[in-house]
């Protein structure tokens, strides 16, 4: 398993393109599968999860072709050429949960689907109770046989219906995603209360509606789809990764650098800009900008890290999955910050490694306690999940000395080329492989 050296003290200086998201890109390549006709889908991300995802949709029936656009882009070329297929296998399943959204496309077209339970993972429990829940009150026949979720539609058509999604922490993402692209091609109206409201969904429902899809309400907490009999091909480009943007904001505060992010999702990171502001971070957009989810801004401090409260939220709140990389941010900020975790209680696995760093750092249960320190010390550690790791990365770029931080195939299926990006702004990150075991 690969490692990143870094060597810390670096400021970070120079310009980054925000690439295109991975959350928003797996669920919109799973909704691929309502539709035998050709798909072209840009600005989707080099990334493990994603070459997984490519792997299972080849499993399901589908063909996917990769080019390069003009300015050297990717652009996938995509189409279901067998639909005979349904089952989404453990082995594929156990390596990216997200498998779990070809449920509601392939129940949707093919009146059946079995896809391997995704167990727990790193970050909690992760239940998809409410994507079944969804599904059945749809129309859909679900048990559960050796590990599998077994689904198949009566009759063959899913039905439209009033579908309630919240659960005990908010909405759920790729719950609403399952079920809104199920209700595509459910005969008649269905509406989805306590929908997710992520700029993640709003992408996935601006696909669907250009293949011919009749949804309304999408980044609201109630969606309205009227279903068709059939989706059309499309040609979609994926929207910027909001969480990769906000994890080079975090590396040109905590560097106390200079960056300008091109392809910028400014209107997607309110909550994490202005914990920005209050911290001591600018975050400036430069040029008028037609689309505000493609912004240019430049990253800078405005004055000395001070400490900020967060509370991790549903969108339009504070995101989940930039929460490690504010706590590597606020380690090295002036005074005490509180950060509760409300999204998944247990997303904390990066305090411990932090602390090895000489991070003070004490948690009780949901909430971690940040004092801040004047500086973190280099010392080998452990990725264990993807935004942990990028907490980690982060708080090696300001540490004194060397950081190690191993496992970085974490990093690997949500960031591309992480080091090679932040060398090209001056960060000191290199790739090593593993020393070999010794012999006898
Ligand atoms: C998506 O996961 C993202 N993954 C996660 O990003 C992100 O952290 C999460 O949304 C929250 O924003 C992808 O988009 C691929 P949820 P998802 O269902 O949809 C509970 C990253 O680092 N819940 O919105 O699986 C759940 O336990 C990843 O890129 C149920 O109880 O998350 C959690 O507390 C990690 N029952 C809350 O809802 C269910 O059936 C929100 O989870 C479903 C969820």
């Amino acid at each position: 398993m690969d490692a990143f050296v870094i060597e810390g003290g670096q400021r970070l200086r120079g310009r980054l393109r925000v690439n295109g998201s991975k959350n928003s890109a797996l669920p919109i390549m799973a909704g691929v599968l309502l539709t035998d006709q050709p798909v072209t889908l840009r600005d989707v991300p080099d990334l493990s999860d994603i070459r997984n995802m490519v792997r299972l949709l080849g499993e399901l029936g589908v063909a996917i072709g990769r080019e390069t656009d003009t300015e050297g882009r990717p652009v996938f070329c995509i189409q279901t050429i067998d639909e005979r297929a349904s089952h989404a296998r453990y082995d594929i399943v156990r390596t990216m949960r997200a498998s779990v959204c070809v449920l509601g496309p392939m129940l949707a077209r093919r009146g059946r689907a079995r896809v391997s339970l995704p167990g727990g993972c790193a970050i909690g429990q992760r239940p998809v109770d409410i994507h079944l829940r969804g599904l059945q009150a749809l129309g859909a026949r679900i048990s559960l046989e050796d590990g599998d979720i077994v689904a198949e539609v009566p009759g063959g058509r899913l039905t439209g219906a009033t579908v309630f999604l919240g659960g005990a922490n908010g909405s759920t993402v790729l719950g609403t995603a399952n079920v809104m692209s199920a209700a595509t091609l459910a005969r008649g109206t269905t509406v989805i209360e306590c929908a997710a409201c992520e700029p993640e969904i709003v992408d996935l429902a601006s696909m669907l509606n250009a293949m011919g899809a009749r949804i309304e309400g999408a980044g609201s907490p109630r969606l309205t789809i009227r279903g068709v009999e059939s989706l059309s091909g499309v040609d979609h480009t994926v929207i910027p990764d909001r969480i990769e943007a906000g994890t080079f904001m975090c590396a040109a505060g905590i560097t106390d650098g200079d960056l300008t992010l091109d392809n910028c999702p400014l209107d997607a990171l309110m909550a994490a800009t202005t914990t920005l502001d209050a911290i001591g971070v600018s975050v400036e957009p430069i040029g008028s900008g037609d689309d505000p989810m493609r912004r240019t801004c430049r990253v800078r401090r405005s004055g000395p890290l001070k400490s900020a409260p967060i509370t991790t939220q549903p969108h339009p709140g504070f995101p989940t999955d930039l929460q490690a990389q504010f706590m590597a941010l606020l380690c090295v900020a002036e005074g005490n910050s509180v950060i509760t975790e409300k999204i998944f209680p247990e997303r904390f696995l990066h305090v411990a490694e932090l602390q090895r760093m000489g991070a003070s750092l004490n948690r009780q249960g949901a909430t971690a306690v940040v004092t801040g320190v004047g500086s973190l010390h280099g010392a080998r550690v452990m990725a264990s999940d993807l935004r942990a790791s990028a907490g980690l990365v982060l708080a090696g770029l300001a540490a004194e000395g060397t950081t190690t931080v191993n496992r970085v195939y974490h990093i690997d299926r949500g960031y591309e080329s992480l080091e090679d990006r932040i060398s090209s702004v001056g960060g000191s990150v290199r790739r090593v492989k593993p020393e070999p075991a010794p012999i006898g």
